[in-house]
């Protein structure tokens, strides 16, 4: 296309909020033009399915009034239960090839029929041997694309790049810390139903996997253990993130919590050690709104054995600093490596 930008807005359509970014791209460079967040409307996601399309345009609508963009263009991305991302071998042959081939590879993997799916791949450069190479299969339903698509469009908005948010973590980690790193990394990304889990092995993203656990859970315990309704429990496990004041009680159920997603989450790094002999992750970095649950880093950090630390979006990416201040940065940044990572990519119409 000659004329007309390819700039996007970054759409992360979450169970607990929904975000979105615009970034000005530009040379290796990124600054954040906008960004807007409002809460998810009640049961409208669900493990990465869309359910109730329309609040969420509602939504998408109301949150584009306040951010005041003139773009139309949006990358979204697809996550949960709605896509399925597997690392196979595949016969070694040229990429270009492999783009035609990748379908009648993946049908063995796929629980699809093989006309209802949208395949895509990463070619994972690493694991390339004289006969075979991996990579990582992404697929999702047809059906499933469409509803995003749809939902994009009915925010009155164009729909240009589904995403998968694993892949856009891993962007946004690469834009910020280079992807020159030598040891085996981790990221995972604490949401409220799903923390988005990927490896990184030589700076290459080599595994990724969402687990069905996130601050959702904090806040069912916290619910059942102490008898409040769903809406206290999650104001009681907000008030303990932030450092106010709550019963010891509540600290109690966090705690238990913390380790109910630790073994959650061994389960996913022993899924993935089995499956990769780049041997082990040396080193986390973790994101996500629910990150600021108390001790969840030093439960990890013990758990696991290894240095686990909080990724930072803007350590490369710039923001101007007259727009937003530096309280309001610290505020969201927990909540913005998945839009923007979307927001990184290139739009295609
Ligand atoms: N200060 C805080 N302390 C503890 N938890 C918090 C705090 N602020 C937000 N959270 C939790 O963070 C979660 C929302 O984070 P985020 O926006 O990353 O999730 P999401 O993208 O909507 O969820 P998912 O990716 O699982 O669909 C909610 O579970 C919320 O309770
Ligand atoms: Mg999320």
């Amino acid at each position: 296309m000659l004329f007309g930008s390819t700039k996007v807005i970054g759409l992360d359509i979450g169970t607990s909020t929904i975000k979105l970014v615009e970034l000005n791209v530009n040379r290796g460079t990124a600054e954040v033009i906008s960004f807007g967040v409002a809460p998810t409307p009640q049961a409208a996601v669900m493990n990465g399915e869309i359910l109730d399309s329309l609040p969420i345009s509602e939504t998408v609508t109301r949150i584009l009034e306040q951010v005041k963009t003139k773009r139309k263009r949006v990358a979204t991305g697809l996550w949960g239960t709605s896509v399925i991302v597997k690392r196979i071998n595949v016969p070694q042959m040229d990429e270009s090839l492999l783009q035609e081939q990748i379908k009648w590879e993946a049908e063995q993997y796929i629980p699809f029929d093989m006309s209802e799916v949208s395949i895509d791949f990463h070619l994972i450069p690493e694991h390339r041997s004289q006969d075979v190479m991996e990579v990582l299969l992404v697929a999702a339903k047809n059906e499933t694309v469409y509803r995003y698509a749809e939902l994009v469009e009915n925010s009155g908005l164009e729909c240009s790049v589904v995403d998968v948010n694993g892949f856009a973590l891993a962007n946004c980690f690469e834009f910020n810390y280079g992807n020159s790193q030598k040891e085996v990394i981790g990221l995972l990304n604490v949401g409220a139903a799903c923390t988005n889990f990927v490896v990184l092995e030589n700076g290459h993203t080599s595994f990724v996997r969402d687990i069905p656990v996130g601050g959702g859970n904090y806040t069912a315990d916290i619910q059942s253990h102490l008898g409040v309704s769903l809406d206290e429990a999650e104001s009681l496990k907000i008030s303990a993130g932030i450092g106010q004041e709550v019963p010891e009680e509540v600290f109690d159920v966090l705690t238990s919590s913390n380790e109910l997603f630790l073994e959650e989450l061994q389960r996913s790094i022993d899924f993935y050690q089995a499956s990769s002999n780049a041997g082990e992750i040396k080193r986390f970095y973790i994101t996500g709104g629910s990150i600021a649950l108390p001790n969840l880093l030093e439960s990890l950090q013990n758990g696991l054995n290894v240095p686990v630390e909080i990724m930072n979006p803007f350590k490369k990416i710039k923001y101007n600093d007259k727009k937003f201040n530096a309280d309001y940065i610290a505020q969201i940044s927990n909540f913005v490596s998945v839009p923007l990572g979307l927001a990184l990519r290139k739009g295609t119409k």
